[in-house]
Protein backbone atom coordinates (compact mmCIF):
# COMPACT_ATOMS: atom_id res chain seq x y z
CA UNK A 1 0.00 0.00 0.00
CA UNK A 2 1.45 3.57 -0.94
CA UNK A 3 1.98 5.47 1.78
CA UNK A 4 0.24 9.17 1.35
CA UNK A 5 1.10 13.05 1.42
CA UNK A 6 -1.06 13.13 4.85
CA UNK A 7 0.47 10.10 5.95
CA UNK A 8 3.88 11.86 5.65
CA UNK A 9 2.66 14.72 7.38
CA UNK A 10 1.44 13.04 10.25
CA UNK A 11 5.01 11.18 10.31
CA UNK A 12 6.65 14.40 10.04
CA UNK A 13 4.51 15.92 12.86
CA UNK A 14 5.37 13.24 15.48
CA UNK A 15 9.00 13.50 14.47
CA UNK A 16 9.23 16.65 15.30
CA UNK A 17 8.17 15.74 18.90
CA UNK A 18 11.21 14.29 19.11
CA UNK A 19 13.08 17.24 18.50
CA UNK A 20 16.65 18.76 20.29
CA UNK A 21 15.78 22.19 20.70
CA UNK A 22 16.86 23.16 23.72
CA UNK A 23 19.06 26.36 22.58
CA UNK A 24 15.87 27.49 19.97
CA UNK A 25 13.10 25.87 21.36
CA UNK A 26 12.13 25.58 17.67
CA UNK A 27 10.90 22.15 17.06
CA UNK A 28 10.71 21.11 13.19
CA UNK A 29 9.62 17.53 11.98
CA UNK A 30 10.61 16.33 8.45
CA UNK A 31 9.18 13.38 6.07
CA UNK A 32 10.76 12.48 3.08
CA UNK A 33 8.45 9.92 0.88
CA UNK A 34 9.94 7.77 -1.72
CA UNK A 35 8.53 8.19 -5.43
CA UNK A 36 6.80 4.40 -5.31
CA UNK A 37 5.06 5.68 -1.94
CA UNK A 38 6.54 2.75 -0.18
CA UNK A 39 8.50 4.57 2.18
CA UNK A 40 8.85 7.41 4.79
CA UNK A 41 12.04 8.22 6.09
CA UNK A 42 11.35 11.01 9.00
CA UNK A 43 13.91 13.34 10.78
CA UNK A 44 13.93 16.02 13.72
CA UNK A 45 16.15 19.26 14.36
CA UNK A 46 18.98 18.23 16.38
CA UNK A 47 20.88 21.01 18.29
CA UNK A 48 24.01 21.15 19.65
CA UNK A 49 25.87 23.78 22.14
CA UNK A 50 28.43 24.98 19.23
CA UNK A 51 25.46 26.21 17.81
CA UNK A 52 26.96 25.76 13.87
CA UNK A 53 26.88 21.60 15.03
CA UNK A 54 23.27 21.69 14.97
CA UNK A 55 21.20 18.91 12.13
CA UNK A 56 17.87 20.43 10.86
CA UNK A 57 15.18 18.14 10.51
CA UNK A 58 15.40 18.17 6.53
CA UNK A 59 18.90 17.21 6.43
CA UNK A 60 18.49 14.78 9.12
CA UNK A 61 15.66 12.90 6.78
CA UNK A 62 17.05 12.29 3.98
CA UNK A 63 20.89 11.58 5.48
CA UNK A 64 18.16 8.91 7.23
CA UNK A 65 16.90 7.66 4.24
CA UNK A 66 20.41 7.03 2.63
CA UNK A 67 22.14 5.54 5.21
CA UNK A 68 18.96 3.01 5.63
CA UNK A 69 17.86 1.99 1.93
CA UNK A 70 21.08 4.36 -0.09
CA UNK A 71 20.00 6.64 -2.41
CA UNK A 72 15.98 6.71 -4.39
CA UNK A 73 13.87 8.43 -5.88
CA UNK A 74 11.67 10.50 -4.05
CA UNK A 75 8.18 12.49 -4.28
CA UNK A 76 8.09 14.34 -1.69
CA UNK A 77 8.93 16.17 0.91
CA UNK A 78 6.56 17.36 4.22
CA UNK A 79 8.00 19.53 6.66
CA UNK A 80 6.26 20.81 9.86
CA UNK A 81 6.68 23.46 11.99
CA UNK A 82 4.83 25.78 15.15
CA UNK A 83 4.97 28.63 12.80
CA UNK A 84 2.94 31.03 10.66
CA UNK A 85 4.11 30.58 8.04
CA UNK A 86 5.50 27.00 8.09
CA UNK A 87 9.18 27.14 7.93
CA UNK A 88 10.64 26.13 4.79
CA UNK A 89 13.98 24.49 4.45
CA UNK A 90 17.06 26.58 5.23
CA UNK A 91 19.48 27.03 2.19
CA UNK A 92 21.98 25.05 3.51
CA UNK A 93 19.14 22.15 3.60
CA UNK A 94 17.75 22.64 -0.12
CA UNK A 95 21.45 22.69 -1.30
CA UNK A 96 21.80 18.93 0.74
CA UNK A 97 18.32 18.24 -1.07
CA UNK A 98 19.33 19.01 -4.41
CA UNK A 99 22.62 16.73 -4.11
CA UNK A 100 19.90 13.45 -3.81
CA UNK A 101 16.15 14.78 -5.41
CA UNK A 102 14.64 15.72 -8.71
CA UNK A 103 14.49 19.50 -9.03
CA UNK A 104 10.44 18.53 -9.28
CA UNK A 105 10.71 16.99 -5.98
CA UNK A 106 7.68 18.25 -4.02
CA UNK A 107 8.51 20.60 -0.49
CA UNK A 108 5.49 20.72 1.18
CA UNK A 109 5.16 23.15 4.35
CA UNK A 110 2.57 22.22 7.25
CA UNK A 111 1.89 23.64 10.48
CA UNK A 112 0.81 21.79 13.55
CA UNK A 113 -3.22 22.14 12.05
CA UNK A 114 -1.99 20.79 8.67
CA UNK A 115 -0.65 20.92 5.35
CA UNK A 116 -0.42 24.86 4.17
CA UNK A 117 2.22 25.64 1.31
CA UNK A 118 3.64 23.52 -1.79
CA UNK A 119 6.53 24.14 -3.42
CA UNK A 120 9.18 22.37 -5.51
CA UNK A 121 12.78 22.41 -4.63
CA UNK A 122 13.71 24.02 -8.00
CA UNK A 123 11.27 26.77 -6.35
CA UNK A 124 12.89 27.53 -3.78
CA UNK A 125 16.62 26.59 -4.91
CA UNK A 126 16.10 27.69 -8.99
CA UNK A 127 19.91 27.56 -9.18
CA UNK A 128 21.79 25.44 -6.85
CA UNK A 129 25.39 24.83 -6.92
CA UNK A 130 26.18 21.55 -9.36
CA UNK A 131 28.52 19.00 -7.86
CA UNK A 132 28.56 17.18 -11.25
CA UNK A 133 31.16 18.60 -12.53
CA UNK A 134 33.22 18.25 -9.89
CA UNK A 135 32.69 14.51 -9.63
CA UNK A 136 35.98 12.48 -10.50
CA UNK A 137 35.27 9.16 -12.65
N1 LIG B 1 15.52 24.29 11.47
C1 LIG B 1 15.17 23.12 10.86
O1 LIG B 1 15.36 22.04 11.39
N2 LIG B 1 14.62 23.20 9.63
C2 LIG B 1 14.18 24.35 9.04
O2 LIG B 1 13.45 24.27 8.07
C3 LIG B 1 14.58 25.64 9.60
C4 LIG B 1 15.37 25.59 10.86
C5 LIG B 1 16.03 24.23 12.85
C6 LIG B 1 17.48 24.52 13.05
C7 LIG B 1 17.50 24.96 14.50
O3 LIG B 1 17.54 23.83 15.33
C8 LIG B 1 16.14 25.62 14.70
O4 LIG B 1 15.33 25.18 13.64
C9 LIG B 1 16.18 27.14 14.72
O5 LIG B 1 16.89 27.62 13.63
Amino acid sequence: MRQTIQQAYELAKDTRERAYAPYSGFKVGAALLTADGDKVYTGCNVENASYGATICAERNAILHAIAEDGIQDYEAIIVVSDDEPPAPPCALCLQVLTEFCSPDMRVILGTLEGIQIEYTLKDLLPHPFDGSKLQKG
